[in-house]
């Protein structure tokens, strides 16, 4: 799978919303640095968060065990198996807010949020 990714600081910087349908079309249009928009493959029965950290990145988590949120993600296009979320909310997993430690993409591409533990929403489950 294909995931294309963008820093949810870049968001908040751009005064841009997570809800904003052309989150990505807008990010194309701007030179932001590989660490914060791109794409990277994730390969066989790989976390997304594994996948970013092959290609390089240093993604928010702590636990790897899906019990603190740090690593949380939103999926903004493509779906995420999820397994043993122990701390989100159906609410923000409605929304497609899902841990990306142990979740793999279910779709050949995917676009997601990382950093999005700083959504005032997700503060109160962070471990
Ligand atoms: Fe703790 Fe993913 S790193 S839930």
């Amino acid at each position: 799978s294909v995931v294309e990714y963008l820093d949810y600081d870049a968001i908040v910087e751009q005064g841009w919303s997570l809800d904003d349908d052309d989150l990505f079309e807008k990010a194309n249009r701007v030179r932001f640095d590989d660490a914060t928009h791109g794409t990277f493959v994730v390969e066989g029965d790989d976390s997304v968060l594994e996948a970013a950290e092959d290609a390089g990145f240093d993604w928010p988590f702590s636990c790897r065990g899906g019990a603190c949120a740090n690593c949380a993600v939103a999926v903004v296009s493509g779906e995420m198996d999820v397994f043993h979320d122990h701390v989100l909310p159906e609410e923000l997993t409605e929304r497609g807010i899902l841990l990306s430690c142990i979740g793999t993409p279910a779709t050949s591409d995917m676009q997601v949020v990382f950093n999005v533990k700083d959504l005032p929403e997700l503060e109160e489950h962070l471990l």
